[in-house]
């Protein structure tokens, strides 16, 4: 029994590749279960901050478990997957899959990992992949280790669990899952997965989110390798799928003076279809959507299945920028010389996270325009600042709009629903509200004086 976790009878020693948003979310969450956790990474500047107790993403309850299991020395982090390898019974691949320029998922730094797993191990292991990857990667991973592995090494078995987890609420999306699945073809793989997520299943562990936890049963769904890869890229295309829909009648909504916040509201009671993901506004992002998106595409053209539905989807969140833009001109004529807020930079709130952010597309293009662009993120400026030079980054979002003749909110952080609209309306030359996330009442707004135009209302 685990001294520090009795509620886990069966701590195993795993080991994570990759420790970014979803790796360090995994072993930091596998940790609290009671596991003992190596985190690899081959980003030493990531390892030597993790080292020294500095999470380097921010994502919240993150630093404070990862500094708590740390120092309960279940936690640790090392360059070298030689040593994380070494003594686990499960290797977890959560390297990125980023998207190669015709749209397919890199899968570079997973077949990396496979070598050096195949190469380093002296026993069998399971390696279980977490990064979203194309369905037959399983398969493909397999013949790797038959390639690469050590003679006596040919006890390998292969799993695939994809992660559903949002960025903004990982750790309780983890701890707490709609659902786990699991794709496997060797019954003791499917055995050892099992006991390292009882825990989560019977909920026996502490847990740093709630006071009380949803009383929610976790269903786990066990299938083959090929299935549970296709439940990922299919989930995410469908959630896509659902915002660029929301999107379209948005689009209509404005040209027949209807609101699609009521349009939403009314779809959403349908239990057949549901609330969630129908929010219109600016655009999805992120390193989920649509990268996934796209790989699923080329994955449906490789095994000769039309899937161009889902290039309507990309094609429609690509629009969403220019009716942004459009929005803006509509009321400043050309945006040559005007000054511009740009309120949230994050592809969502809650995170750090830029990659594929919708703020990023807006901003390039308010500059092509030749606008000055004023900027402010409660959370993602130190990224943003890194690749953005020619954007004037304010330290709060009253600063950000100062001055400005028009102010783009992109992202719905909770921090800009209680701005004080009075002091946004005296520091803005051209009181103007874009609203990308329909956040705001626009009677609310136009009670006090502010031009409101939010998305499909
Ligand atoms: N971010 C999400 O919300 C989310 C959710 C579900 C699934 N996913 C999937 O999980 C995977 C990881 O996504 P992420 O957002 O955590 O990415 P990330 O970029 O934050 O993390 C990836 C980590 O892998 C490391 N890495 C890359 N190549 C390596 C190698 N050869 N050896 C060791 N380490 C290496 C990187 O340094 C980085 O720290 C992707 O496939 C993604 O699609 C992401």
């Amino acid at each position: 029994m685990n001294p520090t976790n009795p509620t886990n009878p069966t701590p195993m020693e795993i080991c994570v590749v990759g420790v970014g948003y979803v790796g360090l979310v995994t072993a930091a969450c596998f940790a609290h279960t009671g596991n003992t956790v190596i985190g690899v990474d081959d980003d030493q500047e990531k390892i030597a901050l993790l080292q020294q107790g500095t999470v380097p993403i921010y994502e919240p309850f993150l630093d404070q478990m990862v500094a708590r299991e740390v120092r309960e020395g279940r936690l640790r982090f090392t360059r070298h997957l030689g040593e994380g390898v070494r003594s686990c019974r499960a290797a977890f691949i959560c390297v990125g899959t980023p998207p190669l320029e015709n749209g397919e998922a890199d899968l570079s730094a997973v077949e990396d990992v496979v070598r050096r797993i195949a190469d380093v191990s002296d026993g069998p292991r399971l390696i279980v992949e977490k990064s979203t990857v194309p369905v037959q990667t399983g398969l493909w991973i397999e013949k790797m280790l038959q390639l690469y592995g050590r003679g006596e090494t040919g006890g390998f078995a292969v799993a695939s669990n994809p992660e559903f987890l949002r960025e903004g609420s990982a750790v309780e999306d983890f701890l707490h899952p709609d659902r786990i699945v699991i794709g496997v073809e060797r019954p003791e793989a499917a055995e050892l997965l099992r006991v390292l997520y009882d825990p989560l299943i019977r909920r026996t562990f502490r847990c740093p989110v709630h006071e009380a936890c949803p009383q929610r049963e976790v269903p786990l769904l066990m299938t083959d390798i090929a299935s549970a890869e296709l439940i990922k890229h299919a989930s995410n295309s469908f959630l896509a799928t659902k915002i660029s829909y929301i999107n379209l009648i948005a689009d209509l909504c404005e040209r027949v003076g209807a609101d699609v916040l009521k349009v939403a509201e009314g779809m959403g009671l349908d239990r057949r279809i549901g609330r969630a993901f129908l929010d219109a506004g600016i655009g999805f992002g992120g390193f989920c959507l649509p990268k996934d998106l796209q790989a699923f595409v080329r994955i449906g053209e490789k095994h000769g299945c039309d899937l161009s539905l889902l290039r309507e989807v990309e094609r429609i969140n690509g629009e969403r920028i220019d009716i942004a833009l459009k929005k803006l001109q509509s009321r400043l004529g050309s945006l040559r010389g005007k000054t511009i807020a740009v309120l949230g930079l994050a592809f969502k709130p809650n995170t750090d996270d830029i990659r594929f952010a919708p703020s990023l597309e807006l901003i390039d293009r308010l500059l092509k325009e030749q606008a000055t662009v004023k900027a402010y993120d409660p959370k993602a400026m130190p990224k943003a600042q890194r690749i953005l030079r020619a954007v004037d980054f304010c330290n709060d979002p009253y600063a950000a709009v100062e001055g400005t003749d028009a102010a783009v909110i992109v992202t719905e952080w909770e921090e800009f629903r209680r701005l004080d609209l009075l002091r946004v309306k005296r520091q803005m030359r051209h009181p103007l509200i874009i609203d990308g996330r329909n956040m705001f009442d626009r009677r609310v707004l136009e009670s006090m004086g502010i031009e409101y135009i939010g998305m499909g209302r």
